[in-house]
């Protein structure tokens, strides 16, 4: 049976990393979300974040909902504008009364949070405010920084929980870095 640890070329945030880092996250959503007049809404955008959307909400203690969106950004490395595609939106009749905290894997050219926080707050979001696992600033096209990060990364292509590389990977507990080979097979 094929082993998908083999084609992880470095681990570069191990599940022990992974564990501190929403452990820490968490608690600083506890101290910024305790007032009553709070709704906070944790919106996981689909698929990427989904494993650390999980882990995150079951160390979170201030109430939550959840909520999901799909969204992919357009022209990735081309010389496009950056558009956003939204395949699956936020449909809450509520959104007036919540305080939405975008749960996203990476913040690559900062094109997709750019883009989902003005449009949410246009749909009239009581607030908006955003948390990525990783960060990887030194990629930015357009000037965005997350309101809650994990780590920052360097510039290298990551998969593994959650992230992708043509829909595997995301499995993996930790996030590592892939071989070159498996580009290039
Ligand atoms: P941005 O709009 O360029 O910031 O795009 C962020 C999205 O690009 C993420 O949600 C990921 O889906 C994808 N992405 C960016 N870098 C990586 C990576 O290293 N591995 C896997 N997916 C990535
Ligand atoms: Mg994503």
């Amino acid at each position: 049976m094929r082993n998908l640890k083999n084609d992880i070329e470095k681990v570069l945030v191990s599940e022990a990393e992974i564990d501190a880092i929403t452990t820490r996250i968490a608690a600083e959503i506890d101290r910024d979300y305790a007032g009553d007049d709070k709704k906070l809404v944790l919106v996981c955008i689909l698929k990427g974040s989904l494993v650390f959307m999980g882990d995150l909400m079951k160390k979170v203690t201030v109430p939550v909902e959840i909520d999901c969106m799909k969204v992919s950004s357009y022209g990735k490395g081309s010389e496009s504008s950056g558009q956003i595609h939204i395949a699956l939106d936020l449909l809450r009749p509520d959104i007036n009364t919540c305080d939405l905290l975008i749960i996203e894997d990476i913040v690559d050219s900062g094109v997709t949070l750019s883009h989902l926080t003005k449009y949410l707050a246009l749909k009239g979001a009581k607030s908006v405010k955003t948390c990525t696992l990783l960060d990887k600033p030194s990629r930015r096209r357009v000037e965005f920084v997350p309101d809650y990060c994990g780590i920052e990364v360097p510039d290298e292509f990551v998969v593994g929980y959650g992230l992708d590389f043509a829909e595997m990977y995301r499995a993996l507990p930790f996030v590592g870095v892939l071989k070159p080979e498996v580009y290039t097979k």
